[in-house]
């Protein structure tokens, strides 16, 4: 984590400032100074200690839940500490789990590598499928949305300013936020998507992935990432709902397909608000994938249900109770997502660009 951002950050428990402890290993490369690993500690309560490794600043308010959550995690993240106080920090602070489940999420980043960086028509098998003469139709992966955010964006009048993509995955909506602000903060509950947002931040021109093929059967492929501005672009664990961030001091805030992923939507569009400076532009987009697996209960969906629609619904939250002003609306906006050679997914998302 670049070390000048702590600044920026704050106790996702208690919202004070945050401090590195001692024994922290830093580097520096490319005039950037980087927290490789070590303890973030909370300035107010010396309890609230979070840990970073492999660069990646793990700020959730708890730390043995998120890893008993995420038992395939735990061996790999302790794998990586490199440190004495990195591998004490996860050993006092979680508990070895015998049988590791998976969290869904922490095994989508390729679907999401290939929709924000990758392009859909060099997928021989889904071309080759049509029938004669009929062209592929699917959108390029997440370039619509891309496009609609570059175009929703406004850029902040503050110098300094910050802009946040709330559930960045890899982080491809990310670097379109950091066309427009002075720091672009990705943050997503995701140990692999963050490291691998990192990763291909740094990327020198090249990044290659294992895009799944069927099962376990993968192929590794190098794409082109030219990303605009690394120096200006991190990328954090966090929760939608508890942000690493100081109240007001965000000057455009991304809450992109994440909706009806979280388990309280409405605390997420609350928490995003708390964080919006009084000038601050929000861009949400969702297509309302609501389901019975959905993390959310039914009764917390934003809409829905047969008696009112979600698009009527999450304007109605925007403008009503949380006093914002739309000021443009993009309602069908494709994207896809590709899960093996042989399975896609096709979503249209509802996009929204409001003010405080
Ligand atoms: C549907 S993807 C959207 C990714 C990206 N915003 C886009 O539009 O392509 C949802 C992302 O949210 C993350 N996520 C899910 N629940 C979360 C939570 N409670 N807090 C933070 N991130 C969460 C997932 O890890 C995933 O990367």
């Amino acid at each position: 984590m670049y070390l000048h951002l702590l600044d920026r950050l704050r106790c996702p428990s208690c919202r004070s400032d945050l401090q590195v402890e001692t024994e922290a290993r830093i580097t520096c490369t490319n005039n950037r100074t980087d927290l490789e690993e070590g303890i973030i500690r909370c300035q107010s309560n010396p309890s609230h200690r979070y840990l970073v490794v492999d660069g990646v600043a793990i700020l959730v308010p708890e730390f043995n839940e998120y890893l008993t959550a995420k038992p395939d995690m735990r061996e790999e993240i302790r794998q990586m500490a490199s440190t004495e106080t990195g591998t004490y920090f996860i050993d006092k602070n979680s508990d070895p789990v015998e049988k590791a489940q998976s969290d869904g999420w922490e095994d989508l980043q390729t679907n999401y590598i290939w929709a924000h960086f990758d392009s859909i028509t060099t997928d021989d098998l889904f071309v080759e499928c049509m029938p004669e003469g009929i062209q592929p139709v699917l959108p390029d992966g997440a370039d619509a949305i891309k496009a609609t955010v570059e175009s929703m964006l406004t850029p902040p009048s503050t110098e300094e300013s910050l802009g946040i993509d709330i559930g960045s995955s890899v982080g491809g909506l990310t670097h379109v936020l950091s066309t427009a602000v002075e720091t672009a903060l990705g943050c997503d509950r995701s140990f692999r998507a963050i490291r691998m947002a990192r990763q291909i931040r740094d990327a020198d021109g090249e990044f290659t992935y294992e895009v799944p093929l069927e099962g376990t059967r993968t192929e590794s492929r190098t794409i082109e990432v030219n990303v605009p501005n690394p120096a200006r672009v991190e990328f954090v664990v966090s929760e939608a709902d508890a942000l690493p961030i100081e109240s007001n001091s965000v000057d455009s805030a991304l809450s992109m397909n994440m909706i009806d992923v979280v388990s309280s939507p409405r605390t997420h569009l609350t928490e995003t608000d708390r964080v919006l400076n009084e000038s601050g532009q929000l861009i949400v987009g969702d297509p309302y994938d609501w389901s019975k697996v959905s993390p959310a209960e039914t009764t917390d969906w934003i809409g829905g249900t047969e008696q009112t629609p979600s698009e009527q619904k999450l304007r109605e939250i925007l403008t009503k109770e949380l006093n914002h002003s739309i000021t443009e609306e993009q309602p069908a906006v494709p994207w896809n997502l590709r899960f093996h050679d042989r399975r896609y997914s096709i979503l249209i998302t509802d996009c929204i660009a409001c003010r405080k």
